[in-house]
């Protein structure tokens, strides 16, 4: 079976907001605000949390920007469907899965991609929401209505992101049982089909032709 390629960026960035965000989940488990008086454990947690916080904001702006100018993996059309040829293999994939059978993991865009590009919104969201909190609440002291509401926002949008990342991790991981190769073709470099598309950069047939 035909793998899907990704080019270094992709894979890049990708690793680094698989790993930050991991982090940023499982640390806010355990951290404890500062007034609150918890464990030096809890307490190390929250400020390792602001901090890998702010390192996932830049991490995920930078992907937007790479998404935005380059047309490597599809650009922005791995994402979002532009136009109606990108809508109807939506529609396709949805319809594979009515009938209990998982989308086409060997191409970019359709449902696939679009779930991708939602989970970029969730985690840029609550990683904008988080710096908001982080900028507008008092070190000492309550924190006003604005940097309140960011915080409970923030809270919200961060639920979205466990389910992105328990869905989306679960479902690569069943389409590499599968046979598909997908995280070796995202988290390895040596992976065979990733050194072809070293050489192909630039260009994404399936794309261009939508
Ligand atoms: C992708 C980035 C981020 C993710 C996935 C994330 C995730 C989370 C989660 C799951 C919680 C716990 C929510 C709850 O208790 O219901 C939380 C709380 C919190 N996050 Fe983040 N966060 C991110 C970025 C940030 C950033 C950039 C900051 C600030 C610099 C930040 C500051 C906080 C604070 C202060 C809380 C505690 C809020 C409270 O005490 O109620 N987070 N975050
Ligand atoms: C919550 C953190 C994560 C985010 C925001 C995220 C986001 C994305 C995005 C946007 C893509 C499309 C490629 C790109 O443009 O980067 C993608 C693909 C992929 N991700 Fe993640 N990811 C996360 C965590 C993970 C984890 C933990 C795994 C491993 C279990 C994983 C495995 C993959 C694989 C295998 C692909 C390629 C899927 C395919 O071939 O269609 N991701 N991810």
């Amino acid at each position: 079976m035909n793998s899907k390629k990704w080019s270094f960026n992709t894979r890049f960035l990708h690793l680094g907001l698989a790993i930050i965000v991991t982090v940023q989940l499982f640390v806010s488990l355990v951290m404890v605000e500062p007034e609150d008086k918890g464990s030096l454990l809890g307490r190390l947690a929250y400020e390792t949390h602001e901090m890998f916080g702010l390192a996932a904001l830049a991490i995920v702006l930078m992907h937007w920007a790479w998404s935005l100018f380059s047309k490597a993996d599809g650009g922005l059309g791995h994402f979002f469907p532009t136009n109606k040829k990108a809508r109807e293999r939506i529609y396709e994939d949805l319809r594979s899965l009515m009938s209990a059978r998982l989308p086409d993991s060997n191409k970019k865009g359709g449902l696939v991609g679009l779930i991708h590009g939602m989970g970029l919104i969730a985690v840029t969201g609550a990683a904008m929401t988080g710096t908001a909190y982080f900028i507008l609440a008092p070190e000492v002291g309550e924190a006003g209505f604005l940097a309140e509401g960011f915080e409970e926002l923030h809270e919200g949008i961060a639920t979205f992101v466990w389910a992105y990342w328990i869905g989306h991790g679960g479902i690569a991981i069943l389409h590499h049982l599968r046979g598909e190769k997908t995280l070796f073709d995202m988290f390895m470099p040596g992976s065979k089909s990733n050194k072809s598309a070293r050489t192909k950069i630039g260009t994404n047939k399936e794309l261009e032709q939508h």
